[in-house]
């Protein structure tokens, strides 16, 4: 009985733990994107989403409720059957003359401190298996291995030149079936530009984080200077390289913390620097406090393209001799976005370049262009190279044309954003 009880209580506590967590990430969600979720009128479905996780958080809370509501009266039940007995064999044995009634008497009252004392364990034993059930999931996380580890004999590397090589690389990520890059091969020299294009989900973002070490490949090697990733330690790896993404990630806080946040002890000339060189310098001098302003939550007070200058700038004070900048205009306005090239163009100066783009423009300047679908690097070359070829990027690339024939003028002209179409 009280084995079963236990099993009751672990698993109310273990499901109201988890639900409370889920309460407040759908919350979390659909509150940080409340103009995504009225502008698409999900209005609705997200509450439904979350009365169906607080109505499954109340079911668990009522479930704990009631095994606990079971187990104390069954604690009195037992005592009061207890003190029944006692009372019998105190009147028996009364009878027989063996106790006095002052015997008894006593004896009754010291079993009834008794009784709350034992109460108390019956309680106690309710919160022992909560609490195992919330241990259970601390012990749980920290099991958690991280999916790569240092060897013990991972080398430092100071500052990288910047030789990039992929060798046969095939991958999967963990828990899924299928394999999300297949025998991809290339090399970037020192400072030179590789461009990544392919319809969504050809694995471009997938290369990006195999270079981070995000993930281990399943075959093949990549090289960083010649080293095997494996072999070097992932945090010197990671000194190394600069992100830029999609979305420019800023924190709330000010914005010289934002920029400084790629070496926290760069000066102040230092920022201001790294500020100009991203275009970035103006219009934080016309921020109300100037570099001391701090930018709300998701960067609420600037615009994309003031965000993803100062990632810029983030990125320029880094110094890293390689860069990855995956899709870095898609999400900005076609001036914005614009405005940002000049920027990049002065970041990716002397650095190693990975930029996947949907900007075909953008990425004709690159050294070598791969092409990529389901995985598989199916062209590779300059741009004057694949365009005599004449196979999927010259398609891809006139259909850009097309589209916006501004764009065909040779050089280092600078084209309004285009999506390409896969
Ligand atoms: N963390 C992940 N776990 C499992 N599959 C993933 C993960 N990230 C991406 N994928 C899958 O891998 C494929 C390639 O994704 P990705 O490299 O992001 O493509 P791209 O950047 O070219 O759009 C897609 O099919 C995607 O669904
Ligand atoms: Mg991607």
């Amino acid at each position: 009985m009280p084995k079963r009880f236990a099993r009751v209580i672990k698993h109310a506590s273990r499901e109201k733990r988890r639900r409370s967590g889920s309460i407040s990430s759908v919350a979390e969600e659909s509150l940080s994107n409340a103009q995504l979720v009225q502008a698409y009128n999900r209005q609705e479905t997200e509450i439904a989403r979350f009365e169906r996780e607080n109505l499954g958080h109340f079911e668990a809370y009522m479930m704990s409720a009631r095994a606990k509501a079971l187990v104390s009266p069954l604690v009195s039940l037992i005592g009061m059957a207890c003190a029944l007995a006692v009372i019998g064999m105190g009147v028996w044995m009364l009878s027989e003359a063996r106790l006095s009634l002052g015997e008894l008497l006593v004896f009754l009252t010291y079993l009834g401190s008794l009784y709350g004392p034992i109460r108390g364990l019956g309680r106690l034993g309710t919160t022992v298996y909560a609490a195992s059930a919330a241990a259970e999931r601390i012990a749980e996380f920290q099991d958690e291995q991280p999916s790569v580890l240092d060897r013990p004999d991972a080398r430092p590397l100071r500052h990288a030149r910047g030789l990039i090589e992929f060798e046969n690389v095939s991958f999967h990520y963990p828990r899924a079936q299928r394999h999300v890059l297949t025998e991809v091969a290339f090399r970037v020299e020192p400072g030179e530009t590789v461009a990544l294009v392919g319809p969504s989900g050809a694995g471009k973002s997938t290369i990006a984080k195999l270079l981070l070490r995000f993930y281990e490949p399943d075959e093949g090697e990549i090289r960083l200077d010649g080293h095997d990733l494996r072999d070097l330690q992932v945090q010197a790896l990671r000194e190394n390289v600069a992100v830029l993404l999609q979305e420019a990630l800023v924190f709330d806080a000010s914005v010289r913390e934002n920029i400084a946040y790629g070496r926290p002890n760069a000066t102040e000339e230092e920022i201001v620097r790294a500020a100009k060189a991203a275009d970035a310098h103006e219009f934080i001098a016309g921020l109300p406090h100037g570099y001391a302003t701090v930018v709300g939550q998701k960067g609420r007070r600037l615009s994309g393209g003031q965000r993803q200058r100062i990632a810029i700038a983030r990125a320029m004070i880094r110094n890293a001799p390689i860069l990855i900048l995956d899709e870095p205009t898609t999400d900005l306005d076609p001036e914005s976005g614009q405005r940002i090239l000049e920027p990049l163009r002065r970041l990716m100066s002397g650095r190693t370049t990975i930029i996947i783009s949907h900007n075909l423009v953008t990425v004709r300047e690159a050294t070598a262009i791969l092409v990529l679908r389901e995985g598989r690097v199916i062209e590779q070359g300059t741009h004057v190279e694949l365009m005599r070829w004449d196979g999927t990027y010259a398609a891809l690339y006139r259909l850009c044309q097309d589209q916006d024939p501004a764009s065909v003028i040779p050089g280092r002209d600078l084209a309004p954003q285009r999506q390409m179409v896969p």
